[in-house]
């Protein structure tokens, strides 16, 4: 058998040379303009940004953990304070919470994907809880209808961890939403249907770091929120806390996106719609091509999922093993995430049953808009036979 060649978990270079062209125009505006911090670049880029997720603020960060970090402070959370979130999550999710002296505490996931559980959410919550903070884990909504109406029930905010979901839009759990966008209640009937990621809660944070579905060139990240005053300590902090030139309101960061970034993501931008419909089809072609295998269980399909990953589950600790015969045949695979957050501190609300089965046999295969159809039939026949299926 001829050895099939290299398959990447992603292809940066090819995504990139059709943008060749555009791309160096725009590096060229940025140099010509010799404005390399904030400025009309990053300005006009979240315009474009709150234009397109139908969001009122959007604040250029220079990273996803800081659109994090930054969002919790604006939302007033600080020493003593509890957030719930997801133990099945990249580092930055809780690390934010204890950097500002907070708790993190971790309720399980649910059985139907890899986000919190949201039945679970009420028995964690104590006189100390503040916030909510959810992630839409590799591209997928956490359950954000139930979720805001515990918030609200209980007087906390919701922050949305959508660092891995920028551009999904929300599906409720009628079979309309499911199946074809179209809410069954024209949107009447959960009045979330249709909206962005990102934007349902009182804040949300994206990142932009280069293996992002939008992704720039180096590290950027944005927070958008519906509420004034949130944009407004998110501006003041993102730049030392700064009131005007010389005059701290507080301590802040220096947390700005440099115009290079955002002339790069503007380019980029009105591109993702339809890498996001390459990596849709992609993904249900995986669907298919996966369906019945015994041992791996294929993600939930949703209409909303933008599928930064397409993660399986593979059942009876054989993860490792068959990430290694992929391997073996080219086929490059990663682990996302192989430890839970609890390990890192924090407090935990029940037992993380589904979180520690998550971490044990979650395998992101590779996906991405321009994966040829023939490189995916050789992950599928590799998974086939490391199964010995
Ligand atoms: C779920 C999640 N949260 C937060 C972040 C942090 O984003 P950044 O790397 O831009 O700081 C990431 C980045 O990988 C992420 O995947």
């Amino acid at each position: 058998m001829t050895r099939h060649r290299h398959v990447p978990l992603l292809d940066l270079a090819s995504e990139l040379a059709p943008l060749r062209a555009e791309l160096d125009a725009a590096w060229a505006r940025v140099l010509d303009s010799s404005q390399f911090v904030l400025g009309p670049e990053v300005e006009a880029f979240e315009h474009e940004v709150a234009q397109a997720l139908d969001v009122r603020h959007a604040v250029a960060l220079n990273s996803g953990t800081d659109a994090l970090l930054i969002a919790l402070r604006a939302l007033g959370v600080g020493p003593g304070d509890e957030v719930i979130t997801s133990p099945f999550s990249f580092f930055a999710t809780s690390e934010v919470v204890q950097t500002l002296g907070a708790t993190p505490v971790f309720v399980d996931i649910a059985d139907d994907g890899f986000a919190i559980d949201a039945d679970l959410v009420e028995g964690a919550i104590t006189a100390r809880t503040k916030a909510l903070l959810p992630v839409h884990l590799y591209g997928a909504s956490a359950p954000m209808t139930r979720l805001l109406g515990v918030a609200a029930r209980h007087g906390l905010v919701v922050l949305e961890d959508a660092a891995q979901a920028f551009g999904a839009h929300y599906a409720c759990a009628c079979a309309a939403c499911r199946d074809t966008g179209a809410c069954a209640g024209g949107g009447g009937a959960d009045s979330l249907a249709g909206r962005a990621l990102g934007t349902l809660g009182d804040a949300g944070a994206f990142s932009f770091y280069p293996t992002k579905n939008l992704g720039a060139y180096g590290d950027g990240g944005m927070l958008v929120t519906p509420r004034d005053d949130v944009a407004a300590a998110a501006r003041r902090l993102r730049n030392h806390g700064g009131v005007g030139r010389y005059q701290h309101e507080s301590t802040g960061y220096n947390s700005r996106l440099d115009a290079l970034q955002a002339a790069i993501l503007r380019v980029k931008l009105p591109h993702l719609p339809t890498w996001v419909r390459a990596r849709r089809r992609l993904a249900a072609r995986y669907d298919d091509l996966l369906d019945g295998l015994p041992g791996v269980r294929a993600p939930k399909a949703t209409i909303d999922h933008v599928y930064h990953q397409y993660t399986v589950l593979v059942g009876e600790g054989r993860r490792d093993g068959v990430a290694e015969a992929l391997r073996a045949d080219g086929v490059d695979t990663m682990v996302y995430y192989p430890r839970t957050l609890e390990t890192y501190g924090g407090r935990v609300s029940g037992d993380l049953r589904r979180a520690h089965a998550a971490a044990a046999g979650v395998l992101s295969l590779p996906i991405h808009p321009t994966l040829d159809e023939r490189d995916q039939d050789h992950v599928v026949a590799s998974l086939r036979r490391a199964l010995g299926v």
